[in-house]
This record gives structure tokens, sequence and C-alpha cells, in this order.
């Protein structure tokens, strides 16, 4: 029996729909209040057990191993000026035993071509993939609720939603057979179907856990939708030979990806944060009506 123990991220997209801000920073490193968006999604990562981490990383990506490098003089500065709290969170940003590994995608070729990428990295293990800008606030995390069904079913998942059929043109889309409670057997997937094409409302969002195999069929697939190689056509191609499951997660997930996504994570986390949560409340309370959306008149 196998055990997930390796993650793939993703992270060499262009994040055209946050320019300029993605210009010169990627779209991972954009803060939900004090901390980024891969961070939230390594820690998410650790805590379902794993102990690999593969970033793949493309033009002005650097900020993303500096974040997980220790920072030695800036460590020596909080010491001298007596900021030990800040300095504990640095140091214990990710368990002892974790390894960062990072992999250049030279050209933003697509999300299949960017988890080919990890191929040396991962060999012949299960790997979970996870997209950080998919920020999915789930107890326990949802790497952790698919990981504990990969270790029973052995097989690859996707992690899927019910979206809005007018919204299947963003998404992979699935057509499945209901096995259990949230676990339903894939028998079709396609990337950005129009809604009048799509086979269901189900849709993949940034969550996987992939069998190795996934790379023989990543090596063979040609340009998808939008020109690029999509993990959905790899996925579609799997299908034919070994069983895929659609695994509705248990947790709220933010499209950090589009603004209006990005800005909803940030009021939520933001309102929960132990530190300004509740000043941040009575400041949106005094100058909005929050229950009706509206702006209070007084
Ligand atoms: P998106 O579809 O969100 O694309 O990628 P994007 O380029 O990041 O953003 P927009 O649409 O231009 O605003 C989904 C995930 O796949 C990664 C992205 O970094 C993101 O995590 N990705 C995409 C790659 O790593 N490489 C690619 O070639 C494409």
């Amino acid at each position: 029996m196998k055990r997930v123990t390796k993650a793939v991220f993703p992270a060499a997209g262009l994040g055209t729909r946050f320019l300029p801000a993605t210009k010169a920073n990627p779209k991972e490193m954009l803060p939900i209040v004090d901390k980024p968006l891969i961070q939230y999604a390594a820690e998410e990562a650790a805590a379902a057990g794993i102990t690999d981490l593969i970033f793949i990383i493309g033009r002005s990506k650097r900020s993303i191993a500096d974040h997980f490098d220790k920072a030695y003089e800036l460590e020596v500065e909080l010491e001298t000026k007596g900021k030990l709290r800040v300095l504990e969170e640095l140091r214990g940003m990710l368990p002892i035993n974790v390894n960062c590994i990072y992999i250049r995608q030279a050209e933003a070729l697509g999300l299949g071509h960017a988890v080919l990428c990890a191929q040396p990295a991962v060999n012949d293990e299960p790997f979970a993939v996870l997209l950080a800008d998919d920020l999915i606030d789930g107890k326990p995390g949802v790497t952790k609720q698919m990981c504990d069904l990969y270790s029973y079913y052995q097989c690859s998942l996707v992690g899927v939603q019910n979206v809005d059929p007018s919204e299947t043109a963003s998404y992979g889309i699935v057509a499945a057979e209901r096995m259990a409670d949230r676990l339903s057997r894939v028998t079709q997937i396609v990337e950005k179907p129009k809604p009048a094409d799509a086979p269901s409302n189900l849709a993949v969002v940034g969550r996987y856990v992939l069998t190795p195999r996934i790379f023989h069929h990543l090596r063979h697939i040609e340009r998808g939708a939008g020109g690029e190689l999509q993990l959905t056509d790899g996925i579609a191609a799997l299908l034919k030979e070994q069983q895929v499951l659609a695994y509705e997660f248990d947790g709220k997930r933010y499209d950090c990806g589009s603004k209006l996504g990005y800005l909803e994570a940030t009021v939520e986390y933001a309102l929960a944060h132990p530190e300004v949560g509740a000043e941040f409340k009575a400041y949106l309370q005094k100058n909005y009506c929050v229950a009706s959306g509206t702006p209070d008149p007084a």
C-alpha cells in the first residue's frame, strides 16, 4: 500500500488576471492578510504528512524560493529587537522534516506541462497537486482528506465542487457515477466546456492526487483549450486505463486567481484573524451596512 509523501505546486503561470501586481511577482506570493497563498498551500500539504514539496516556478519566481529559505540576517535582526514571537513564527513556518525542491518551467506551456516538469522529483510515486490560487479552508485540510482517500482506494482523485452551470467554461468538468457520500467514479472529463456541452456542473478545482502513470499521458497530449497542454487532457487519457475518483471535498474554496475571489478570501481571513479580526469587524460595521452589503447611511 502506497502513501502520498510528495506534493507538486505549479506556480509558473503568467497570472494575467492580476497584472500589474503579477508583473514582477508571482500570483502565488499575493498575501491573504499576512501570509502568501503559496504558504497556505505548503502548510496544507505538510499537515497531510507530505514531506517533499516540489515547486514549479517560472519567470520572476525567485521570491517563492526566497520565501521558504532561512533568512539569517532577518532572524538576527528580529532577535536583536526582541521580536521573538514573529521570529518563532518564521522559524516554524514548515516542519523540520520537510524538503523544498524547485523546478523551473522555462515556458508557460500550460498546467499539464507544469506537472510534467515535476517528474524527475516525483519518480514512480503517487503525488498530490495543489494550485495555491485555490485557497481552501477545510478542517482537516483538503489535501489530508484526499491523501486519506488515496491510502484506501489507491487510485487518482480530483477535488470537485458544484459550480453554477453558467461557469463551466472556466473549469475542467467531470461526468461521474456516484459511489459513496462525496465520492464518484469519473467517466469523462473535459476542459472548459461551454454550458451547453458540459456533462455536469461538477468542476475540478485545484486539488489532485495522481498516480505516476499520469506522466506517460502528459508526455503524449497535444495542445488543448487555450492552446495549452492541459492537465485535464492527461487525466482524460489516464481514465481509459485507471480508475479516477471525483471527491466533493469538505471546505470553503476561494478562487484567488480572480480579483473577486481574492477579495472575498481577504475579508473572511481578516475577520477570523486573531490579531486584527475584531477591529476589522468593527471597522466594517462602522463604515458599511454589513448585513445587506450596502454602505451605512449613518
Ligand atoms: P491559471 O489557469 O490560473 O493561469 O493556472 P495563470 O497564468 O496562473 O493565471 P491567469 O489565468 O493568466 O490569470 C492554474 C495554475 O497552474 C499554474 C499557475 O501558476 C496556477 O497555479 N500554471 C499554469 C503553471 O504552473 N504553468 C503554466 O504553464 C500554466
